[in-house]
């Protein structure tokens, strides 16, 4: 047994994060940290993932502070469903790059890839992944097929659209909304044993999140979370794991929304993150292996978390890919980039770094004014810039 990669021997730095220590001298860059605003709209208590959409409001000054120290000159912009002003709001800022941190419009996660698609038609590079992989991410049956079909390990699961609905698998089984994320959904009594329960947690799936629920076989071992940095080789940062110890004996060892959202709460205080934990040298490498193959199969881009359950047999399934994971101080990305020396301005800094570097690759001369102003068919015809640095 083996501390999995103990503080100090995390391999070097890759080039672009080296860079990071010193601040003086970089480039001021001009970025638009976009945020979403719907938690607004709706009193909390209303909407079933308000302390979760809530919070991405302190994010966002969080980053745009680190990135004030990165020397960067960053604007908070606030994304609600008008998109037309978004629009607007950036012609003003005129950003060399988005910093975007918009998971869900109008209170409707499905809606998060329409920023990502309005930065793309503006021509404005931004961070973390493309429009796409955010809405698969989001689809858990969707991601589970393309896991399934890279031969990467993941439960079994079914597509349940009504409480009555046979199911063929195994008990015990867990229930989750079939696109949220962020534990949205993920209560006590979503792990069941038997057919009532399962019939009983289909319902407030679908009662509550008006969509279908994801029926899965209920893995029940350790928590890892891997939280990935780059693209597109990611590296793989210090394992996480979840400590379940001080749950109370009668619960499921899950991150349920209460363990994720409500400070304070007796989930909360059973779910306790604990980096570089111990276990077999074989099983961290396993665990790493199948992390990184999720990231790749799924397309995440830049950085995202990879949460994968141990089973008994030593084998890692996949139970949730995160793209544009939560970027809180306190969450499994920063804690485990300040584990390898990458703090939390430098972690800001770095992806801003990479959406920089796309610009050159994706779309080169491209700003929102090259975008109002098309090349002429002379200068369009001209090969893409090549790859630098
Ligand atoms: N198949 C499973 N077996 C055991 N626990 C699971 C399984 N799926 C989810 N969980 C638990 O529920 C939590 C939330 O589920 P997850 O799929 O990560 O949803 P979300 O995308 O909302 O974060 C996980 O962190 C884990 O604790
Ligand atoms: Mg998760």
């Amino acid at each position: 047994m083996t501390a999995e990669a103990p503080p100090g021997a995390s391999p070097a730095l890759e080039n672009a994060e080296r860079r990071s220590p010193s601040r003086r001298g970089r480039v001021r860059k001009r970025v638009a940290v976009l945020y979403n605003v719907d938690y607004e709209d709706v009193q909390q208590g209303v909407d079933p993932a308000w302390e979760a959409r809530a919070q991405i409001c302190s994010v966002a000054a969080g980053v745009a502070a680190a990135l004030g120290d990165e020397g960067h000159e960053a604007a908070l912009v606030e994304v609600d469903g008008d998109l037309p002003r978004l629009r607007a709001r950036l012609g003003e800022i005129e950003p060399e790059c988005a910093f975007n941190l918009c998971e869900s419009l109008a209170n409707d996660a499905r809606l998060e890839s329409a920023v990502p698609l309005l930065l793309e038609l503006l021509g404005v590079p931004f961070t973390g992944s493309p429009p796409e992989v955010l809405s698969l991410a989001l689809r858990k049956d969707k991601v589970k097929q393309r896991l399934e079909a890279a031969g990467i390990s993941t439960p079994a699961g079914r597509v349940l659209s009504r409480p009555g609905e046979a199911c063929d698998l195994p008990f015990p089984l867990i229930v989750k909304p079939v696109r949220e994320d962020g534990s949205v959904g993920v209560w006590r009594t979503s792990v069941v044993h038997d057919a009532a329960a399962l019939a009983r947690a289909v319902d407030a799936v679908v009662t509550t999140f008006r969509q279908p629920a994801l029926v899965e076989q209920y893995i029940d071992g350790r928590e890892f979370n891997v939280a990935l940095l780059g693209h597109p080789t990611p590296r793989v940062l210090p394992l996480s794991e979840i400590d379940f110890r001080a749950l109370p004996d009668d619960v499921p060892h899950i991150v349920s929304y209460d363990a994720k959202w409500t400070v304070g709460s007796a989930d909360d205080l059973g779910t306790v993150p604990i980096l570089h934990p111990i276990l077999p040298t074989a099983i961290a490498a396993r665990v790493r292996r199948t992390a990184t193959d999720a990231f790749r199969a799924v397309g995440v881009r830049d950085y995202g978390r990879v949460d994968v359950r141990l089973g008994a047999t030593g084998i890692p399934y996949v139970v949730d890919v995160n793209p544009n994971c939560d970027l809180s101080t306190g969450a499994g990305m920063a804690r485990a980039a300040a584990a390898v020396g990458i703090d939390y301005p430098s972690l800001a800094g770095l992806l801003v770094r990479y959406a920089l570097r796309r610009r050159r690759v994706d779309d080169p001369a491209v700003t929102p004014q090259a975008r109002a102003n098309p090349p002429s068919s002379e200068a369009a015809a001209r090969p893409p810039l090549a790859v630098q640095g």
